[in-house]
């Protein structure tokens, strides 16, 4: 066992784990942050994604040793206080989810990608996004909320 401190939405938090313990178990089982999903836990449904110093990763493929003092994100920490994130907004005004259970990956994934800067094509989002699996089958409406969120970030 260790103790493992990282920041968490902008807090730090220290839980005494296992070596191989996940960043997806820790933020789970030690520290009840619960927005990133458990997915497939072997890297390939993108439910679990948060951001490592800004950009995402699954949390369900690293430890948290090896992410020990550094600024993790999960989407309770997205919004600034009451004010959702634009790729939040975009989600309910597109209404791009059925059961919300990709979600918070989905979005996590999306707000890295806008974040990086780059022109947003269609094409674009739907390359970065493949590797996050919707049950529902909104593929569409998530590649809608993501550009339009895009669009109003670029707006300002
Ligand atoms: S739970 Fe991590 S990628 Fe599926
Ligand atoms: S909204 Fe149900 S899995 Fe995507």
């Amino acid at each position: 066992m260790a103790v493992i401190t990282l920041n968490v939405n902008g807090a730090m938090r220290s839980a005494d784990v296992h070596p191989g313990t996940t960043l997806l178990e820790f933020l789970h089982d030690y520290l009840e942050v619960a927005g990133a999903k458990c997915g497939c836990e072997e890297g390939t449904c993108g439910a679990c994604t948060v951001h490592l110093e800004g950009k995402a990763i699954r949390s369900c493929m690293v430890t948290a040793a090896s992410c020990k003092g550094k600024r993790i994100t999960t989407i309770e920490g997205l919004a600034a206080g009451d004010r959702l994130h634009a790729v939040q907004k975009a989600f309910l005004a597109v209404e791009a989810f059925q059961c919300g259970f990709c979600t918070p990956g989905m979005i996590m994934e999306a707000a890295a990608l806008i974040a990086e800067g780059k022109p947003l094509t269609a094409a674009r989002v739907r390359e970065r996004m493949e590797g996050h699996i919707c049950r529902c089958g909104e593929y569409n409406s998530i590649v809608k909320a993501v550009l339009q969120a895009a669009q109003e970030l670029k707006r300002g």
